[in-house]
């Protein structure tokens, strides 16, 4: 299968299915914005579930947060985006278009009479490189002026800065711990694209842990170990994970050390993940812009210090169209191509599709009853309509792990049969064990 073959396929499989649309589909779409359907809406959420799970629920040294997208416009000259989280552009003066600096298609130096844009073809017409700031603006109350802007936050992470000592002292936790959030943030991308991977409206999953100076190299260490489990826990191809180390030129502006989990994507490997060592760069600006102290004071050695962060990183979007490609096969069937989406049970939006065998015979009334029992546990879908072998297709290909069939045998002695999606193997289950029987391998 051709590379770009399978991300066209997927962006089609999601519409027919109904995980991800278009922005704004009937008005032409809006570039680079997706919505999630009823399917992937559920996908999205379980990748967030199971993050919020391993960061928050099952540590006793992270806390949540959510913090407000819209923050104070002093945070983010203290973060260093106002000043630095930028790209160069240059500009077209003959057809108006825009590019980054380093777009490959551009031939010659922009700025230059030999450069040339890569969509009219007109020579020496390209301006030197500017700065562009990426963070969307826009004004709060009622006066559209300078003092009034304020921005879409473009990374979560400094709403758990600027609430760090709240979250401390109302929760009674000691360095090191953490805060983890789960939130919207925006970029004004000027080369987005390859579907949900980059976006201008996206999710992230971020956690800073705030370490003693001195203890940040091991708890890096840590975390990017850890890190690395929960994605493969995802059930990734492991092979298709690596990590990949910021050389010096790499480096953001606030760290000291960093380290992508990157996926091998179709079209090539691409960082899912973060994992940063941001020195007290944050805590230490904010201290500074805002006046007020955010030191810790650590009672036992009776010392005074602005921790530390690790930060954890990840897109909640990029890290769902991974599972996607992850889990999207084709295989051949009796003359057939079936498709599927092999996803970890835990991840699929639906758990079970429960259908009758025909129409007829007491089964769709049986059918009904195992439904509506199993859909107070799992989410389940029901369907009647087609040959039983379209149905397990349409099962297939939204992920699904298990299929219940309702048929005579079910009216005669209450047995169900099961399908698993993976190996199209079935087994006779009592309606009674159903439950338990599901539950076991959805939480295996
Ligand atoms: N707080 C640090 C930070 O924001 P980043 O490397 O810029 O670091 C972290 O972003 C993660 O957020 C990335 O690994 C990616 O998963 C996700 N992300 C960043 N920009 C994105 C975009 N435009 N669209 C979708 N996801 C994005």
């Amino acid at each position: 299968m051709a590379d770009t073959t399978l991300m066209d396929k997927l962006v089609s499989l999601s519409k027919r299915r109904g995980f991800i649309f278009q922005s704004s589909e009937i008005y032409g779409g809006l570039g680079s914005v997706w919505d999630y359907g009823p399917l992937g809406v559920e996908l999205k959420k379980n990748v967030k579930d199971r993050w919020w799970h391993a960061m928050v629920h099952a540590r006793e040294d992270i806390e949540g947060l959510d913090a407000a997208i819209l923050m104070h416009p002093k945070v983010w000259e203290a973060s260093g985006h106002v000043a630095g989280f930028t790209d160069p552009l240059v500009d077209c003066r003959h057809c108006k278009n825009r590019f980054r600096a380093d777009d490959p298609r551009i031939k010659g130096t922009p700025g230059q009479p030999d450069a040339q844009c890569p969509v009219c073809g007109s020579k020496g017409t390209l301006t030197e490189p500017r700065l562009f700031n990426l963070m969307f603006k826009t004004f709060m109350g009622p006066v559209e002026d300078q003092a009034a802007i304020v921005y879409l936050r473009p990374e979560t992470a400094q709403g758990i800065y600027v609430n760090y000592l709240n979250v401390l002292n109302s929760s009674r936790q000691k360095v090191p711990f953490g805060i983890a959030q789960i939130g919207k943030a925006f970029r004004n991308e000027i080369t987005p694209g390859n579907f949900i991977f980059r976006t201008r409206e996206f999710e992230q999953m971020e956690m800073q842990f705030f370490v003693k100076p001195g203890t940040d190299v091991e708890w890096f260490e840590r975390w990017r170990a850890w890190r690395m489990e929960w994605c493969q826990e995802l059930g990734l191809t492991a092979a298709k994970l690596r990590f990949h180390q910021h050389g010096p030129d790499e480096l953001a502006h606030y760290a000291k050390a960093a380290f992508d989990i990157q996926y091998e994507f179709p079209f090539g490997w691409q960082e899912i993940e973060g994992v940063h060592n941001r020195t007290d760069f944050d805590l230490g600006r904010h201290q500074q812009y805002s006046g007020k102290k955010l030191e810790y004071f650590d009672q036992a050695a009776n010392e005074r210090y602005i921790p530390y962060i690790v930060e954890t990183s990840a897109g909640a979007d990029r890290v769902t169209l991974t599972v996607m490609v992850d889990a999207y096969r084709e295989e051949a069937v009796e003359g057939e191509t079936r498709v599927v989406l092999g996803f970890h049970p835990a991840l699929a939006p639906i758990k079970a599709g429960v259908f009758p065998l025909v129409k007829k015979d007491g089964m769709p009334e049986l059918a009904t009853e195992v439904y509506h029992g199993l859909k107070r546990r799992f989410p389940v879908f029901y369907d009647d309509s087609g040959a039983i072998g379209r149905r397990y297709r349409r099962m297939d290909e939204a992920g699904t792990p298990f299929c219940v069939t309702i048929d005579g045998e079910t009216v005669a002695n209450r047995t169900v049969t099961v399908r698993y999606r993976d190996s199209m193997a079935q087994d006779r289950v009592g309606l009674d064990q159903l439950e338990a029987y599901l539950r076991e391998r959805l939480t295996a």
